[in-house]
Parts: structure tokens; sequence; C-alpha cells
């Protein structure tokens, strides 16, 4: 019984390899559910493109195969919400690749109009749309979210943008730039491009307009214009195997890190980490709040007679938790406000600069 049942799963398992290997050239017509075929392996099947489980639904994205926890390399349509089990993408006979939900459609990749004849999940984890004289219409390496794998790099004027959560892909609030000038720079979202609002930057300003962050298939992450490696970010010289995949990725805390992937072991370390200090990032605990850390993690808290506005949400920040007093008040003021230290805080200069418009009045 139990032999037989072996032989079940064995075939079963055959017949699904083999269904993949066809799906190599993805051709028009062909499409994915979030619950039943949700993807298109690339051929060694490092990894995949489809639907992959978020919060409250599923997001379109490139997967690497086989991790016990979710790792998205690159996310379609982080500004949309997600979408339900019933939603079906389609490669369409007229060349789009689009996501139908109920009777609505949802563009993955905007083409401006062109069509495309084919497309392919690569080994290198980039996904690639072709037109029909087999041209490279639009590829992932080229729209980065918030990862970068080896093979591909950032280009000056482009930036990437953190996560909301670890489980969820949307937008963040940090982002890290590429800029023209040749520095490499972290600020939060929604702020300008200049040095007060900056919590890391490898200080290469002024070395040209062509400079581009790369990973190497050693770990290798570095700062390249087109004739010269500039600066090494890490050292790289890591073991160069096929089941490892390197990547560098700016995650939902603001910090950017380099992962190792064994694909053999289906497990994940950190090899190199913008800072060891999980307060550095400007922006993370919002108003009133302040950043601390306890037992090298991380952790935001209100000031005394503040509590959070959004609990969970450290980037809403802290309000006051007791109805201000006005001055006609006078003699009774004294017994509500004290005066209080709080002990060891680093403060940021431009926070009220920053969030301005998110305070909150009663
Ligand atoms: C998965 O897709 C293949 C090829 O498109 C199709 O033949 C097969 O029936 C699909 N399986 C399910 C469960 O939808
Ligand atoms: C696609 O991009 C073009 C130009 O970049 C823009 O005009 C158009 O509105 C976009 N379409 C969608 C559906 O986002
Ligand atoms: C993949 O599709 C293209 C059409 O865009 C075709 O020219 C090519 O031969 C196909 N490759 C394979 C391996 O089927
Ligand atoms: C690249 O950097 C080197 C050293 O700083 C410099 O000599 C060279 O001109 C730069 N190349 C370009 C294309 O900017
Ligand atoms: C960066 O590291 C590579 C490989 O270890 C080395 O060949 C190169 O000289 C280093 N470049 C700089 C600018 O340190
Ligand atoms: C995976 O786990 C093994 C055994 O614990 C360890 O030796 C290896 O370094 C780990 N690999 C990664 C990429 O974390
Ligand atoms: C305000 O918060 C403080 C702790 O931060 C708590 O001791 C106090 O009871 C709270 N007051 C009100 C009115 O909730
Ligand atoms: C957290 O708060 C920020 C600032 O108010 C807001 O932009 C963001 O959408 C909130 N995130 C969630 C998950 O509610």
């Amino acid at each position: 019984m139990a032999a037989l049942l072996w032989l079940l799963i064995l075939s079963a398992f055959h017949a699904v390899t083999l269904a993949q290997q066809r799906q190599f050239n993805i051709t028009l017509g062909s499409s994915l559910t979030p619950t039943a075929n949700s993807s298109w392996f690339s051929p060694s099947r490092r990894f995949a493109f489809g639907f992959y489980e978020q919060t409250n639904g599923y997001a379109v994205g490139i997967l690497i195969v086989g991790m016990p926890k979710k790792t998205a390399v690159w996310t379609a349509n982080r500004n949309s919400p997600v979408v339900p089990s019933n939603a079906v993408l389609l490669l369409t006979n007229d060349g789009r690749l689009i996501v139908q939900v109920g009777g609505q459609e949802i563009t993955v990749v905007n083409l401006s109009g062109q069509v495309i004849a084919s497309a392919s999940m690569l080994d290198t984890g980039n996904f690639v749309l072709y037109n029909s004289d087999h041209s490279i219409i639009w590829q992932s390496f080229d729209n980065p979210t918030n990862t970068l794998l080896p093979g591909q790099h950032i280009s000056a004027g482009q930036e990437l943008f953190s996560s909301a959560s670890v489980a969820d892909d949307s937008y963040g609030i940090f982002r890290l730039k590429m800029q023209d000038d040749g520095n490499l720079v972290q600020y939060p979202v929604n702020t300008p491009d200049t040095a007060p609002y900056a919590y890391y930057s490898t200080r290469t300003s002024r070395v040209g307009n062509t400079v581009t962050l790369n990973l190497d298939d050693d770990g290798l992450l570095y700062l390249h214009n087109s004739t010269k490696r500039l600066r090494n970010l890490t050292r790289g010289g890591y073991p160069r195997e096929r089941t490892i995949i390197y990547m560098m990725k700016i995650d939902a805390d603001g910090i950017f890190r380099v992962y190792s992937h064994s694909l053999n072991q289906q497990n994940s370390s950190v090899i190199w980490s913008s800072t060891n200090d999980g307060c550095n990032p400007i922006g993370l605990c919002g108003l009133n709040g302040f950043c601390t850390n306890i037992d090298d993690q991380a952790k935001c808290l209100c000031l005394p007679g503040f509590d959070f506005v959004m609990p969970g949400n450290w980037s809403a920040g802290c309000e006051r938790n007791f109805t201000a007093e006005t001055c006609r008040l006078k003699e009774s003021t004294s017994k509500y406000y004290a005066m209080r230290t709080v002990e060891n805080t680093g403060w940021e200069d431009s926070t009220y600069v920053v969030l301005a418009g998110t305070t909150k009045e009663d």
C-alpha cells in the first residue's frame, strides 16, 4: 500500500516536472492562477514568476524557488491592492500581460502599446518579454523593486524602495538611490535628495554620472563606472555555486543587506549589512516617537504621556494621550505638565520637517 502511494506521488511529481519544462518558453494564451499552476519556472527551477501569497491576498512577482520563507526578488504593481484567489494572470493572445479579477483587467507590465510574442523566466532571475523579432521589449532586471541580483545593476538615477513589511511587498518608507553624481544614498520616501535627509551614503559623489551598483555571483557588491571599479561595499569571495543565490535587498526596516540563499539546504543568511544599528534609518519611528536598541533589536517608543497613533505602525508616530490645557487655566496646569528626562535618546534633527504634514490634533 505504502509502495503504491509512493509510486503515485512519484509519477505525479514526474508529470508536474514535465509540464513545467514545457513552460520554459511562455507562449501567448498561457495563464496562471494563485492556487493551481501558480508559477512559470526558470529552466533549472531556481526562480519562478507568478502569484505569491501576501497578508490578505496575492501579489504577482518573481520568487526564489524552495525557500521556506517566501523570498520575492521582484513585485509587480506595488501600489495596487493584492488580488484574491480567483484572479487569473494571462499572457493574452493579443500580446499583453494582465491579471483578470472578476470583470476587471489589471496591467502587470505597461509596454506603452508594444506587443508581446513570448516570455521567459531565466535562470538568472530575470523575467523577459520578447516581441515577434525575439528582441527584448521589457525585463525585470531593468525595473528593480527592492532587490538586486547578480548580473543586474542599478543605473544612475534609479532607486530601490523598501517593502511595507515582511509579509507585504507594497511600497514601504525607505529608498536607496544610485544618484547621478555617483553617490549611493539612502533616504526616507517623500524627501528631497539632500544631505539632511540622508542616513547612509557611500560618499562617492563627483565620480561621474555613469556609476552603477552591481552584485557579483560571489557576493561582491560594488560601484562601477563604465571603465573602473570605484568602491567595494562587500568583500565578496563567497563560493560561486549554482545552488547558492546571492542577493542585495533594501529591507522593510530601511537597512540594505546582502543575503546568501542555499537552494540545497533551503536556508538563508545575511552576509553583509549597511549598518548594525537598527535605529539608523531616519523616519522609522515617526513624530513624537524615538528609537532604542533593546537586545540588539531596534524598537520605537513613545515619549512619556504619548501613545502610538496606530499600534503596530511605528512610522505613524505617537500622539498625546491627554488633552492639552490652555493658558486660561493657569493655576491648575502645573499638575498636568511634568518635565521628564528621556535617557539615551538620539534625536533626528529633521524629523519635524519630514513629517510636518502628519501631526494629528484632536
Ligand atoms: C496547468 O497548465 C497547463 C498548461 O497550461 C494545463 O495543461 C493544465 O491543465 C493546468 N493545470 C491546472 C490544474 O489548471
Ligand atoms: C502606460 O505608460 C504610458 C506612458 O509611459 C502612459 O501614458 C499610460 O497611461 C500607461 N498605461 C497604464 C495602463 O498605466
Ligand atoms: C520561443 O518563442 C520564440 C517566439 O518568440 C521562438 O522564436 C523560439 O523558437 C521559441 N523557443 C523555443 C525553445 O521554443
Ligand atoms: C571612471 O573613474 C575613473 C577613476 O575615477 C576615471 O578616471 C574615469 O574617467 C571614469 N570613467 C568615466 C566614464 O566616468
Ligand atoms: C574590489 O574587490 C575586487 C575583488 O576582490 C578586487 O579585485 C578590486 O581590486 C577591489 N576594488 C577596490 C576598488 O577595492
Ligand atoms: C544553511 O545551514 C547549514 C547548516 O546549518 C549551514 O552550514 C549553512 O551555512 C547555511 N547556509 C546559509 C546560506 O545560510
Ligand atoms: C498616558 O500614558 C501613560 C504612559 O505613557 C500612562 O501612564 C497614562 O495612564 C496614560 N494616560 C491616559 C489618560 O491614558
Ligand atoms: C503607517 O503609517 C504611515 C504614516 O502615517 C502610513 O503612511 C502607512 O500607510 C501606515 N501603514 C500601515 C500598514 O497602516
